[in-house]
């Protein structure tokens, strides 16, 4: 595997089981239409993955585009969704030309990671320009530096334990030693964040009122930051407080 994107774009053994994807997406989903502000809201959940529990966002908003850069990512989300009327599923390039002020909420949840830091910025940029006067960014699932393989294994299984793949979880860790991931990761690495990086990032990005938010709820959320950049025009009070 050359580089990430290409990895994403493989079947890959990532969730131990069915079971695990679908509530890690139900978690995530439930996160996100946390955060939707208003039943006409366009939202953004960009790198989304498989998305399995999209429709539960939609539910709650005006529209929700669906973006991810893996073409067999997208093919497999638009069989999936091709039937709901709120959902479009779109390839980067084609949120990149949304129109400017379009987006009242960008999710970003586990990709930064996977993102050279220039090219994050760059992201950040666009996103800049996508989003409505009082539009939000949330990057969720940012991994510090020095996070342990411990704490990562401990969120899997507490998330095994809670819904019922204990075994298959077990099972999943003895093959994450020997799988594309781990071998990529020891070559490609992942970006990692202090707190404080982040937040200049998105600084740096127009951003006057980024903030860690401390409720992290879903396993994939584990030990994150999880930072919210308000629409560069205007910055409305927080909603969510850190304490949730
Ligand atoms: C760990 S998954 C996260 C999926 C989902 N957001 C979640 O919370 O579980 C990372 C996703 O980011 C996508 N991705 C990685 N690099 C990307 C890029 N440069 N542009 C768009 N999507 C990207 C991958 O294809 C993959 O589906």
């Amino acid at each position: 595997m050359r580089d990430w994107l290409s990895f994403w774009n493989a079947p890959n053994r990532i969730y131990v089981n069915d079971r695990h994807r679908d509530v890690h997406y139900r978690d995530v989903a439930l996160e996100i239409r946390s955060l939707v502000s208003s039943p006409a809201a366009t939202v953004v959940d960009y790198g989304c993955g498989e998305a399995t529990a999209a429709h539960l966002v939609a539910q709650a908003c005006g529209r929700l585009i669906l973006s991810d850069g893996a073409p067999a990512v997208r093919d497999k989300l638009t069989a999936r969704f091709q039937d709901n009327p709120r959902i479009a599923v779109r390839a980067p390039e084609e949120v990149a030309a949304l129109p400017p002020g379009s987006v009242d909420l960008i999710v970003l949840n586990s990709v930064a990671q996977y993102l050279e830091r220039a090219a994050f910025d760059d992201l950040l940029a666009g996103f800049r320009r996508l989003l409505a006067a009082n539009g939000r960014l949330v990057v969720g699932d940012v991994i510090p530096p020095h996070t342990s393989a411990a704490t990562e294994i401990a969120a899997l299984m507490k998330l095994a334990w809670r819904n019922g793949f204990v075994g298959a979880a077990l099972l999943g860790l003895v093959r994450t030693l020997f799988s594309d991931y781990r071998a990529l990761r020891g070559k490609l690495g992942l970006s990692h964040y202090t707190e404080a990086e982040m937040l200049d990032a998105l600084a740096r990005a127009g951003s006057r009122r980024a903030k860690r938010l401390l409720r992290v709820g879903t396993a994939r959320m584990h030990g994150a930051c999880f930072a919210v950049l308000h629409g560069p025009r205007l910055c409305p009070t927080l909603r969510r407080s850190a304490s949730g």
